[in-house]
């Protein structure tokens, strides 16, 4: 499994494909400047990534419905936050967004997004997967570096939570929530994930790749095995993913800075009333042990406050479940 660049000829073909209801191969290599051949590969390789392309014999190509993929230009002209120094790397696929920043070997201090079309290897929390097929939902991972020790990040999990969550709410998103540390839930359906991994540590500066897992447009996925939503199937209208982004990173960006100079204590009113768990019975499994009990909100660290009728007692990390009444 290899980095694919996205190859801007699929990019030009797409748009091609967007622009006309049919479209002739020879036309399409005409605009393309490449032969039918080689426009009939861009299509197959369209077709084998699960995009539904109708052909016709005379008519040429007619895609059902329209694509638009990544593009840095586009996610640039709609960020709000000081891009000077912002590094983009945008691909066709890759294993993972998070695997390609953790093993960059970088040395400036620069923020770097890293997003892709699909993730051959998309890795969840807990050791899951994370469903990625091509051109659908967002893909992205963020390397921040904080001038400080990652004792001082607890919390960290939660203000991106709430990142994630204002921007969706940017795109007209309405009853969403956080379901602790960090999943995104729309009408108590998951909508989004993250997964923070810890770069490497110098001079007491902290680096993280934050990964997200945004589903934007997907309809169908019979291998996630939870209840899931995406931003199409809520709004009933397919979503620009470049818009989402820029409205992402100038939210998340904002909220990093403020997290490093303020810490979590200026983010816990919004946790509070983002909060999917607070009163709720739940079962957390945190080290092959199941806690139960009701939750009692967060802690000034971001731990979760646990009600187990004995006491309340706080957790940095596990798996939480709410409990059917029966
Ligand atoms: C979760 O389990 O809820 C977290 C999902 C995180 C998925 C994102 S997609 C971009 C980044 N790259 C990965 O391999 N995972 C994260």
């Amino acid at each position: 499994m290899k980095n694919k660049p996205i190859s801007n000829t699929l990019l030009q073909a797409v748009k091609h494909l967007n622009a006309n209801d049919w479209i002739s191969g020879d036309h399409m290599g005409q605009q393309l400047g490449i032969s039918r051949a080689a426009v009939w590969k861009l299509i197959t390789l369209l077709k084998n990534y699960g995009i539904k392309i109708d052909s016709h014999k005379a008519k040429g190509y007619r895609m059902t419905s329209p694509l638009y993929l990544l593009e840095e230009e586009k996610i640039r002209e709609a960020l709000t936050i000081n891009q000077e120094n912002l590094h983009f790397e945008l691909f066709e696929s890759m294993p993972s967004t998070n695997d390609y920043l953790m093993q960059k070997s970088t040395f400036d201090s620069n923020p770097t997004v890293c997003a892709c079309e699909l993730q051959e290897m998309g890795k969840g929390r807990l050791g899951r997967t994370w469903q990625s097929p091509f051109g659908q939902n967002i893909y992205l991972s963020y390397l921040w570096t904080f001038q400080q020790d990652f004792s001082a990040l607890m919390g960290l999990s939660l203000v991106v939570g709430i990142s994630v969550l204002k921007a969706l709410e940017g795109i007209g998103l309405k009853d969403l929530k956080i379901k602790w540390p960090n999943d995104v839930y729309c009408h108590a359906k998951k909508i989004a994930g993250v997964l923070i991994e810890i770069r490497a540590e110098s001079n007491s500066a902290t680096r993280v790749v934050i990964g997200t897992g945004l589903n934007v447009n997907m309809l169908e996925a019979e291998e996630i095995n939870q209840n899931w939503t995406s931003c199409q199937a809520e709004l009933g209208n397919p979503v620009d993913r470049n818009e989402l982004i820029s409205l992402y990173l100038n939210e998340l960006t904002t909220s990093l800075a403020k997290f490093e100079k303020e810490g979590l204590t200026v983010f816990m009113d919004e946790w509070d009333q983002f909060d999917f768990l607070k009163g709720q019975q739940i079962v957390l499994e945190n080290q092959k042990q199941l806690y139960h009990g009701q939750v009692m909100g967060i802690n000034e660290s971001g731990a979760l406050l646990l009600n187990t009728g004995e006491t309340v007692r706080p957790f940095n990390a596990g798996d939480t479940s709410i409990q059917k009444r029966s």
